[in-house]
């Protein structure tokens, strides 16, 4: 493929995407806020082929960015920093992370962000056990929701690269891929997610 993508967040979901990207083939930059010999060594085995680098190198030298920290971490983030590159923000608020009443993303909305929202649906585990080549009898289907048509295609070929059949969406049905969403926690093919869709679509309902 030759293309290069951005992680912020050598946790479960950073090092598993930079994994399964890594060895589709994609030059992968990870980075975390902790430095040292242990981030290392867990970024050398869980995912390698990814290269552990620097936030701001990771963020300057990256034209795609996953976003795989803690939600109400995205706040500390400077916007300047995220506005030269597509931003796939995979985070969802959770209880014991973020508390009973995480406030709204503050990347959400904000001019000179190409947000796409992706992945937020998906275990690490499931992105581990699941991924498979296109084609396969029973691929599982992953989201991506933005009104940013050019960079949501460019995140939907990023997720068939990691082995997952992109269902693109529009992003006023982004609120499907909540963590207590209709696609969280099920293997849905991409056929059954597109009828969980046509189903739920309520065109008055924004989330995120
Ligand atoms: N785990 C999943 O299966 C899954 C699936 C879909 C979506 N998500 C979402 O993805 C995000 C990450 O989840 P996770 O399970 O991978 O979490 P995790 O295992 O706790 O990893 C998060 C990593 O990000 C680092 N970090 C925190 N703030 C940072 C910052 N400002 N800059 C750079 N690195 C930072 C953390 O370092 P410290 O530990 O030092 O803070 C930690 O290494 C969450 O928002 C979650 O809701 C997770």
């Amino acid at each position: 493929m030759g293309d290069r993508l951005g992680i912020l967040g050598a946790g479960k979901l950073g090092t598993t995407v930079a994994r399964l990207a890594a060895s589709a083939g994609w030059d992968v930059l990870i980075a975390d806020a902790r430095t040292g010999p242990m981030i290392e060594l867990i970024v050398s085995t869980v995912a390698s082929g990814a290269r552990l680098v620097g936030v701001d190198e990771m963020l300057t030298s990256s034209g795609i960015v996953l976003l795989a920290i803690p939600y109400s971490h995205v706040s500390d983030l400077d916007p300047e920093k995220l506005a030269h590159a597509i931003i796939i923000d995979a985070t969802n608020p959770w209880l014991e992370a973020d508390g009973a009443n995480p406030p709204e993303s503050p990347l959400r909305g904000r001019p000179g962000i190409r947000l796409v929202r992706s992945l937020n649906h998906v275990a690490y585990e499931e992105l581990l056990a699941y991924a498979e080549p296109a084609g396969a009898p029973f691929r599982m289907a992953v989201a991506v929701a933005s009104d940013d048509v050019e960079a949501r295609g460019e995140v939907a070929a990023l997720v068939d690269a990691l082995g997952f059949d992109p269902v693109e969406l529009d992003g006023r049905s982004a609120w499907l891929l909540d963590a207590n969403g209709p696609f969280f926690g099920r293997r849905l093919s991409k056929g059954e997610m597109t009828a969980v869709v046509s189903a739920s679509r309520r065109a008055d309902r924004l989330t995120w």
